[in-house]
């Protein structure tokens, strides 16, 4: 994609290489600061990055096989950290990266992506297909209410 910011390549990344921009955009000002994930250096979990020309990263997200548990039977993909530099959000990058996850999760076959998602993020992932399921709660590292999100491949 061009951009303002020139050229943006989305590639996969390293589970080290994603923790910066994990801290700097999703425990802005929380007394939680915790950036690891369990099954973030999982052979099957891929991490997608959003990179400017010069190199920089501006965007993570976080593909790991996990079941959704209202659907334990299907083959379900979790999508966790989603997050793009503050400066750059709104321009698209996010929708890129779900993009990526997308075209990862056809090619390994799984039947459905799911998600914790933050409820300030509900419309942006809504827009991209995915439906909010359940009761909303408080996430607990966070304490930011979060609702569930799903969307299903077609095979
Ligand atoms: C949520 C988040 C990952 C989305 O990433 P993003 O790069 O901002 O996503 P996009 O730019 O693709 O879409 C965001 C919004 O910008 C709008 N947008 C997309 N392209 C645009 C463009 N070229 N110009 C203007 N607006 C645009 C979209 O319509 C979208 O609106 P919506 O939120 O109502 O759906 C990002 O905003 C973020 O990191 N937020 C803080 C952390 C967070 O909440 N993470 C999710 C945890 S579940």
């Amino acid at each position: 994609m061009s951009s303002m910011l020139g050229n943006i390549s989305i590639r996969t990344m390293g589970y080290l290489e994603v923790r910066p921009l994990r801290l700097e955009v999703l425990r802005a000002g929380m007394v939680n600061q915790t950036v690891t994930f369990d099954g973030d250096d999982e052979p099957t979990t891929v991490h997608i990055g959003a990179f400017t020309e010069a190199g920089v990263n501006i965007g993570v997200s976080t593909w790991m096989h996990r079941p959704f548990p209202s659907e334990p039977q299907l083959q379900g993909l979790q999508l966790r950290g989603m997050a793009t530099a503050v400066l750059v959000q709104g321009q698209g990058i996010g929708g890129l990266l779900l993009h990526a996850g997308m075209e990862y999760a056809k090619k390994v076959g799984v039947d459905l992506i799911w998600a914790n998602a933050r409820d300030a993020a509900l419309a942006f992932y809504n827009r991209h297909g995915y439906s909010t399921v359940g009761d909303g709660f408080i996430e607990t590292v966070t304490q930011l209410p979060h609702h569930q999100v799903v969307t299903y491949l077609v095979k």
